[in-house]
């Protein structure tokens, strides 16, 4: 499938109908997701025949490019976004396992082997949440067997490439991104702020 073709399909997905700044729901954009998953699969051949794990799925944009190009599951902590990420699903006709779950204290023990590559935009730690990005990386990186896609803001670049160093895997950065925050929520002033984030991706060691 081409880039474009995947970025106008994923158009068609709902977001947040209320968002809840409590577990920073910020949705990716359909030009973001299709340029994500559409390298992870063609550079990387990280997707096609692959078992896929969204960690923080969200309202499931992730999820759906994956399991355009691949096959996957998607894992959140807000059973209301997994209720939109199912009827997203259901509207593309693709079938993915949704899992409401709180990935900071999930032992995930039957993901544990089953998932070849895990990607994600967790939550960035900005609000009361500091450090869950990291958390959810460091999770993500033990469940994954083989890779780990995930969106930080670059102003964090230094600091996780020491963690990457020392938990023993790889570390790239595979493009830098302006992620486009809409005015969302009530204490936002702006029409529209644009972060700027790195695209990573972790190899672990075979
Ligand atoms: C920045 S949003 C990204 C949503 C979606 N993946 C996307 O790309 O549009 C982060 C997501 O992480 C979820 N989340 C936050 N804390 C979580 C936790 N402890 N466990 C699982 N999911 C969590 C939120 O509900 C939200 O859907």
């Amino acid at each position: 499938m081409k880039l474009k073709e995947l970025e106008s399909i994923l158009q068609d997905c709902e977001v947040f109908d209320e968002p809840k700044i409590q577990f920073e729901q910020y949705p990716t954009t359909p030009h973001l997701a299709a340029r994500m998953l559409y390298t992870a699969d063609t550079v990387y051949n990280d997707i096609e025949d692959k078992s896929i794990g969204d960690f923080g799925s969200g309202c499931g944009i992730l999820s759906i490019a994956a399991n355009i190009l691949g096959a996957g599951v998607g894992f959140d902590i807000d059973p209301d976004a997994i209720k939109i990420a199912q009827e997203n699903s259901d509207q593309f006709e693709v079938c993915i396992d949704f899992v409401n779950t709180d990935l900071l204290h999930a032992k995930l023990e039957r993901f544990q082997g089953k998932l070849d590559t895990i990607i994600m935009n967790p939550p960035f730690g900005t609000k009361n949440n500091k450090g869950i990005d990291m958390l959810m990386l460091k999770k993500a990186i033990d469940i994954a067997n083989h890779s780990v896609y995930s969106l930080h803001k670059s102003s964090t670049r230094e600091h996780i490439m020491k963690k990457a160093k020392e938990w023993g895997v790889s570390f790239e950065v595979v493009a830098e991104l302006k992620f486009d925050v809409p005015m969302m929520y009530k204490f936002h002033k702006k029409k529209n702020v644009e972060i700027a984030v790195d695209f990573l991706r972790f190899e672990k060691a075979e």
